[in-house]
């Protein structure tokens, strides 16, 4: 299906006088060279040079939907965030499904996380969650992340992705061995963006009218079924439709079949946290089922396609600081590090008005800051006064926070995150491995396997498969021998 071309007059250039020639550029007489004066011919060229914007240096590849948010329990206990305050209340949403690694064009079927961000236009504001299909990470702190990034981007000498910088990485980050588990095993590939799961990933908080603080993750779960590729049908599919996730998600959204998430969330009272047997706020762990059951709180359905993929989707932001009454940041360094970066990419990348964009302003109430004027500023505060406090009638900060304080102790430093009495970097690995069947362990080993073969220097190799016999011994042997069998 394509757009309907709206057609309600004479064609006109930018400024809106009719054009009468569009096929003939203007010469001096018949065959000689084009004249400045052709003002059309100019302003197209110089319009068509200035079409794209820089990509997101990381998800640039990526589809978007909108949709409606629907409470099914009382969380009020939790959290006094208006969206969430009433079963039945409804918010709508816009949701950007991507890739990570690949480039604004690359195919979707790839093994790869995939980002899974959620815009909740609240009555107190904008609500974003940028999680992933993943509920951990490779890495726990910021610092980290412009070089894990660069060892999945292209080789500045080669051009490409290359194995030997993914598995330097990775295996000096043992950290990630949990993360690495689960993108190589059967959830990697997922069959679509509407067959797989999202998390909010990160620990947030919540805070009640009564000021109490609780610890929240967020779960998405597919309603549709988790459906996922081998890395054989991939291999296929991304060559035959490199397009499938994004064509998948607006076809079924045409045809009114709405894909939807049941949400819910793990939540731990603050006064839990500080013994809990893994560190609550590490990025690199679960919080296990057994200890805080998910409690479902609503429903997500996508059920509105954008109407112009660059203004609605490209243009779309979405930052993690993005917060409403009742809900934030936690300690986790890699959430704080996400605090800035958004907001800082997403400045240079669309510009400083773009909180402003149809899909990024606030649609249940009003944005009224005291920011003002910038690149593409469109005098929506018209004469208003531009600074608080005033005595003009002008807005007034609330005098109450988003969320409540955090206790801190000891001195500044470079410290980790403190490590709690379960804590590893292979514990979680090693559970989830166990968990697997016997023939979903074969296809995990088979693809890491096939990945870490191509690694060209046998230290490497040898480092990286022993972080994986640290989570599991029969997961190390196995990998041994099957890199063995690749690399002769
Ligand atoms: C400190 C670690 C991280 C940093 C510095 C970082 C930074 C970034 C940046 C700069 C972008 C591009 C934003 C834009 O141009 O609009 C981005 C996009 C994104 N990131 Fe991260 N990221 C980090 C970790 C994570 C984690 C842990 C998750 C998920 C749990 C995540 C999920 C996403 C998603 C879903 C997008 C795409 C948002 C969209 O659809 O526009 N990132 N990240």
């Amino acid at each position: 299906m394509t757009a309907q071309i709206e057609n309600t007059g004479p064609l006109t250039t930018e400024a809106g006088a009719p054009v009468a020639d569009n096929q003939n550029s203007e010469t001096a007489g018949s065959g000689g060279p084009v004249l400045v004066q052709d003002q059309l011919l100019l302003e197209k060229l110089a319009h068509f040079n200035r079409e794209r914007i820089p990509e997101r240096v990381v998800h640039a590849r990526g589809a978007g939907a909108y949709g409606t948010f629907t409470v099914t329990a009382d969380v009020t206990k939790y959290t006094r965030a208006k969206f969430l305050s009433e079963i039945g209340k409804e918010t709508e949403v816009f949701l950007r499904f991507s890739t990570v690694a690949g480039n604004l064009g690359a195919a979707d079927a790839v093994r790869d996380p995939r980002g899974f961000a959620v815009k909740f236009y609240t009555e107190e504001g904008n609500y974003d969650l940028v999680g992933n299909n993943t509920p951990v990470f490779f890495i726990k702190d910021a610092i980290k992340f412009p070089d894990f990034i660069h060892t999945q981007k292209r080789d500045p000498y080669t051009g490409s992705q290359e194995a030997d910088n993914v598995w330097d990485f990775w295996s000096l980050s043992p950290e990630s061995t949990h993360q690495v588990t689960w993108l190589f095993g059967d959830r990697g590939i997922p069959a679509s963006y509407r067959h797989m799961d999202g998390f909010g990933s990160h620990t947030f908080q919540w805070n009640n009218e009564a000021g109490e603080v609780f610890w929240v993750k967020y779960h998405f779960k597919t309603d549709q079924g988790i459906k996922c590729l081998t890395q054989d049908e991939a291999d296929v599919l991304a060559g035959k439709d490199p397009d499938s996730h994004q064509r998948d998600l607006r076809e079924s959204i045409e045809r009114g079949d709405y894909p939807s998430w049941t949400v819910g969330v793990q939540i731990m009272p603050a006064a839990e946290a500080a013994n809990y047997r893994f560190n609550p706020f590490d990025l690199t762990k679960v919080w296990p089922h057994a200890d805080y059951p998910v409690i479902e709180i609503g429903k997500l359905e996508l059920n509105r396609n954008p109407q112009n993929i660059f203004a609605e989707v490209e243009q779309s932001i979405f930052s993690p600081h993005h917060f409403v009454p009742g809900i934030g940041p936690s300690p986790d360094k890699m959430l704080q590090g996400r605090l800035f970066a958004y907001g800082d990419a997403h400045r240079y990348r669309v510009g400083i008005n773009a909180d402003q964009l149809p899909v990024n302003r606030p649609h249940a109430t009003e944005a009224r800051s005291h920011g003002r004027d910038g690149f593409m500023y469109d005098g929506r505060h018209g004469g208003a006064k531009n600074y608080e406090p005033n005595s003009f009638g002008g807005p007034n900060e609330t005098g109450r926070a988003l969320w409540q304080p955090v206790p801190v102790a000891g001195t500044t430093g470079d410290i980790p995150a403190p490590s709690h009495a379960e804590d590893n970097d292979f514990v979680q690995a090693g559970n989830l491995y166990r968990l697997m069947t016997e023939e979903e362990k074969g296809r995990l080993i088979d693809n890491l396997a096939g990945f870490i073969a191509k690694v060209s220097r046998d230290d490497i190799v040898k480092r990286a498969i022993e972080n994986f016999r640290q989570a599991d011994e029969d997961y190390g042997r196995r990998l041994e021998a099957a890199v063995k069998a690749l690399r002769g």
